[in-house]
């Protein structure tokens, strides 16, 4: 009902008025007709009555009451409308009548009572009759009566008031289909404003109605569209505001964090640092001692060396470390990345072989020099040739392709392998802050996250793709000319 409201309205408005004007109509025709058939029977009676009279006269004068008779009797079986005909002397008396049994006194004591020449309507055993009396021979001779049955003249309006109604219900139906089309025309429109403006109470604020009107319909529609628009803006707006918001309060957060992790790293190396530099110091005058005891010294020497290089690649490490925490980010200067590549897989050869990982290199073409801090770059590599190890426990492979991008005018790094993958839930966490998967005592999870903020230092970009079981991929892209890239 209510959905359709408005249409049933019109429809409704529709049908009142054509009932109505039916109605008018009909009692207006009726008054018409009846008027104008009455008048008609009156004058039929009328001429009826002069007709017996034209010829009763003489009847009357030569006492012929049988062809008198005759002539009353054949002016009623002529027509259908005559109820009787009756013609009464001037000493009252009844000369003829068309009454089969005996002459109803009645009658005669009723018409007697209205004037000559006039017309009355009698309500008889056989309905309506309007007997209408004329005198002969200028009311010497006497009356004539002729009854008109009313009959013909119900029969005729019931006739004319059955077709006028079935004319008023066609154009009801015709009103009524008229009505429900120009109520679906109005109210589409409307029950398209309606359901957009329901969606838009629930949240979708882009609603946008087509207007195929220049009416007042149209302009509410294209006011309506304004609206819908403006609230659309003004949410992006706010939803833009949030996001920088939340952006500010996460750098702010992360920003704290890397203080903190740059106090803490600052600590612990320094701490590391002296021990280190005894630790080395030792080793060296142990490989001296022994390289007097024994000159040729094909292990003790060796092995020495070998605990004086790993002990110098701790002090490397620590030595980055301080650097790390201790060097504003924008130290830069002209490095070359292959170099730097290269100087770190060599770093981390033992390893590899240690570990059953075997490195290729693929070279797509030359690296131009990009200004950057070498040392934090180098972390970066490190950890993530780490990150790809651990992920490869039973060895595995890892490929590093380089090579220059014209069109971002940025160089791009590529470090894949073949390891366990990250599930789609790990990778949206895994440049969070202490974010590991690995066991207490092995990750910090503190590697990709200080990886993220070294190229973001460097305007680039770090990404990753990786499906479990399938092994994983991080991409970074740095800008040559030290302008920050997209993404
Ligand atoms: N190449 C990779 N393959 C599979 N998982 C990886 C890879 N690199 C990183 N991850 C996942 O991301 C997590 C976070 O890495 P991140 O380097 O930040 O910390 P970590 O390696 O756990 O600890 P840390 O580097 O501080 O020693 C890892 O614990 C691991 O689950
Ligand atoms: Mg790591």
């Amino acid at each position: 009902m209510l959905k359709y409201g408005l249409r049933i309205k019109i429809i409704a408005c529709f049908f009142g008025l054509i009932l109505l004007m039916g109605i008018l109509i009909t009692a207006m025709v009726r008054q018409k007709i009846s008027t104008a058939l009455r008048e008609q029977y009156i004058n039929k009676g009328k001429n009826l009555a002069v007709s017996i009279n034209a010829q009763g006269e003489h009847l009357i004068l030569v006492d012929d009451m049988i062809a008198l008779q005759g002539l009353v009797d054949e002016i009623k079986l002529k027509d259908n409308d005559v109820s009787y005909a009756f013609l009464v002397g001037n000493d009252g008396k009844v000369l003829a009548h068309t009454f089969d049994r005996k002459f109803p006194d009645k009658l005669l004591a009723v018409c007697a009572a209205g004037p000559d020449n006039n017309v009355i309507l009698l309500d008889t055993e056989l309905g309506m009759i309007r007997d209408i009396s004329v005198p002969i021979l200028n009311g010497k001779l006497g009356i004539t009566h002729i009854g008109i049955s009313e009959h013909g003249i119900q029969v005729a309006i019931s006739s004319v008031t059955f077709i006028i109604i079935a004319i008023v219900l066609a154009v009801m139906i015709a009103g009524a289909i008229t009505a429900f089309s120009i109520g679906t025309l109005i109210t589409r429109p409307l029950r398209q404003l309606t359901t957009a403006a329901q969606e838009i109470s629930m949240g979708d604020f882009n609603q946008q109605i087509s207007i195929k009107s220049k009416d007042e319909v149209g302009t509410l529609t294209a006011a309506f569209n304004r609206m819908s628009k403006s609230l659309e803006e003004q949410r992006e707006k706010i939803i833009a505001l949030g996001n920088e918001q939340s952006q500010l309060q996460a750098q702010m957060f992360q920003q704290e964090k890397m203080s903190v992790i740059g106090q803490l790293s600052a600590t612990i190396a320094h701490e590391l640092n002296t021990p280190l530099n005894t630790i080395l110091l030792q080793a060296q005058l142990l490989k001296e001692e022994l390289e007097e005891k024994s000159p040729k010294g094909e292990n003790g020497p060796g092995d020495i060396k070998m605990l004086e290089t790993e002990i110098a690649r701790c002090k490397l490490i620590v030595q980055n470390l301080l650097d790390f925490s201790r060097q504003p980010f924008n130290e830069k200067e002209p490095a070359d990345m292959e170099l730097l590549l290269e100087k770190t897989l060599q770093i981390m050869k033992n390893e590899f072989a240690l570990r059953k990982i075997i490195v290729s290199r693929v070279i797509v073409n030359k690296l131009p020099e990009i200004s950057a801090n070498v040392n934090h770059l180098q972390q970066v590599f490190l950890n993530l040739l780490n990150n790809a190890m651990d992920a490869m426990p039973d060895g595995g492979n890892i490929t590093i392709t380089s090579g220059y991008i014209e069109d971002d005018n940025a160089i791009q790094i590529a470090i894949k392998d073949t390891g366990t993958g990250i599930t789609k839930e790990d990778l949206k966490r895994i440049f969070d802050y202490f974010f590991t998967t690995k066991e207490p005592g092995k990750g910090t999870g503190l590697g990709l996250p200080i990886c993220k903020q070294i190229v973001n230092d460097h305007g680039g970009t770090i990404d990753v793709q990786s499906e479990p079981d399938k092994g994983s991929i991080f991409i970074i892209k740095l800008p040559v000319n030290g302008e920050r890239l997209n993404g």
